[in-house]
């Protein structure tokens, strides 16, 4: 038998989980895409915004605090939520359990793509500071299996955000009727649509020589 304090408890867990799907997580995904898509405009470009990133002020406090920690909690939670809850989706195939099937499924598949993503980028391909990541980048991309490994990463990243923001807007009583959660429903088909754009068009700036950069020698940053 559960509780009213065990009640409550979940639900200001799930209520947090919500959150964290949105801020940071989200809007991190927004810029992190935008960040990269310095690939279209070649390596000088590119290098100096990793450089610049990697040099911002406060940067463990950023990545741990803001990033990592909040993104622990979505996955672990994320998981408990997958593994505990009914799905419907199959015997009643109504667009909006499809979409909760989905956003299931595409949750296990962000989780195994952000862990490859963020131990091959830290540990195999880009571990020290002043390099050429851009050229490092290319070198990656140019295996087809990552290629498209990572298309199919952008596309549960995009979907997951994408439809996680109309469930968000349902949770928190923003669109509380038929037609304002339809309306959302298109607006975010288009966000997601052009998050996944944005992405695969980052991706695409490695694998495709860059306008009037192709001839130049690689770039070998001064910070260090
Ligand atoms: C790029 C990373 C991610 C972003 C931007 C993101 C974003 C979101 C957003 C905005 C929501 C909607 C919250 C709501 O329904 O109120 C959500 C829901 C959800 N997320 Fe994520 N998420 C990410 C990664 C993950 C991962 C790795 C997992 C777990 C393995 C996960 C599991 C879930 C689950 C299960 C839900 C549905 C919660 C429910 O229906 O109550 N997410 N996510």
């Amino acid at each position: 038998m559960t509780t009213d304090k065990q009640n409550y408890n979940e639900f200001l867990l799930r209520r947090l989980h919500s959150l964290t799907g949105v801020l940071p997580l989200t809007v991190f995904i927004f810029f992190h895409f935008f960040a990269n898509s310095y690939s279209r405009q070649g390596d000088a470009a590119f290098n100096r915004v990793v450089d610049s990133l990697r040099g911002l002020p406060y940067l463990p406090f950023i990545s741990w605090g803001l990033l990592l920690t909040p993104f622990l909690f979505h996955i672990v939670l994320g998981l408990w939520i997958v593994f505990t809850g009914k799905s419907n989706a199959l015997r009643q195939p109504h667009p909006r359990n499809f979409a909760f099937f989905l956003q299931r499924v595409t949750a296990i598949i962000v989780m195994v793509f952000v862990i490859y993503h963020v131990v091959s980028m830290k540990y195999v391909h880009l571990p020290e500071n002043g390099i050429n990541y851009y050229a490092k980048l290319s070198e990656k991309f140019a295996n087809p299996y990552v290629y498209w490994w990572y298309v199919i990463g952008v596309a549960a990243t995009a979907f997951h955000l994408a439809n996680g923001i109309c469930t968000f807007c349902m949770t928190w009583g923003i669109t509380v009727g038929r037609t304002s959660q339809r309306f959302m429903a298109l607006a975010m088909t288009g966000a997601g649509i052009i998050v996944f754009l944005i992405g695969i068009s980052a991706l695409n700036g490695f694998v495709r020589a860059p306008k009037g950069d192709a001839a130049r020698p690689p770039v070998v940053s001064a910070v260090r």
